[in-house]
């Protein structure tokens, strides 16, 4: 799914957040859609929420529009989410992709909370994503200055799993999903929730969480048929079971 406002370089709008929300649980429904890639144009995967809209939005319109609801339903999705970010990637643009699963980063992306800039601060995770994610040194120096971090830098503060040549940045993200796509659904789901566990809860309480996940996932038809296949030396043929 691409993020198609090039004009305003991607910018988050309320009707795109909404339009967002919507496919992504329409996709999210159906269990033949195993991972989605969210992906921008080649110069912004998207630069923020709509300033435009912003500039005119009471507080009373933001908490009337309940736009944070829609992050809320992208946090919940079960199908795995892959980012695929070219360009900028900045203020809730940076946020949606901190909320997918994983991120893959062409070498040209930059990735910044520059709300600062503007009279205010990042509103859809980035304070707290960056900190858990990156620690607090990156998160104030890039919060507080608005400077832009680039790929090799993200990649290094732990905020992309890959940085990859401008050319394939689409490709590799859509590799990187249909290799998800071809694991046991019921495992990635359950490993996909565990990993999430962790940002919540105690090392204790957290592999104790882990641990009953396997149990479940032990439980599923996809087990028996993976562990199945890898004996007869044939690929498994996994159903979501
Ligand atoms: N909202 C609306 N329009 C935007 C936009 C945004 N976030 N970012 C860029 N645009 C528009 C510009 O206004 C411009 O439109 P016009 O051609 O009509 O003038 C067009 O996109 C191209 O942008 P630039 O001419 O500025 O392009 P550039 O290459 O010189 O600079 C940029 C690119 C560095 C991304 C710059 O556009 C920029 O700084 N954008 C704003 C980034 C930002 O501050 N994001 C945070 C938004 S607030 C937020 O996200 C809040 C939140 O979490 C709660």
């Amino acid at each position: 799914m691409l993020l198609n406002r090039p004009k305003q370089l991607n910018a988050l709008s309320t009707e795109l957040m909404d339009e967002l929300a919507t496919a992504l649980k329409e996709l999210d429904a159906d269990e033949a859609i195993r991972a989605i890639v969210i992906g921008g144009s080649e110069r912004a995967f998207a630069a923020g929420a709509d300033i435009d809209e912003l500039s005119r939005a009471t507080p009373i319109d933001l908490y009337y529009q309940r736009r944070m609801d829609r992050w809320e339903e992208i946090r919940a999705l079960w199908t795995p989410l892959v980012a695929a970010v070219s360009g900028y990637c900045l203020g809730g643009g940076c946020e949606l992709a901190l909320t997918c699963d994983v991120v893959i980063a062409s070498e040209t992306a930059q990735f910044g909370q520059p709300e600062t800039n503007l009279g205010i601060i990042p509103g859809a995770g980035g304070t707290q994503r960056w900190t858990r994610v990156a620690g607090k040194a990156i998160a104030m120096d890039v919060i507080l200055s608005g400077r832009f971090l680039s790929a090799r830098e993200a990649l290094a503060a732990g905020l992309v799993s890959r940085v990859v040549a401008k050319e394939v940045w689409l490709d590799e993200a859509k590799r990187v999903a249909q290799a998800i796509a071809a694991k046991g659904p019921v495992g990635i789901r359950l490993a996909k929730e565990a990993v999430d566990r962790a940002y919540e809860s105690s090392l204790t309480l957290g592999l104790e969480y882990e641990r009953r996940a396997l149990y479940l996932a032990f439980a599923s038809e996809d087990a028996r048929e993976g562990l199945k296949a890898f004996l007869e030396k044939r690929p498994p043929d996994f159903q979501g079971r």
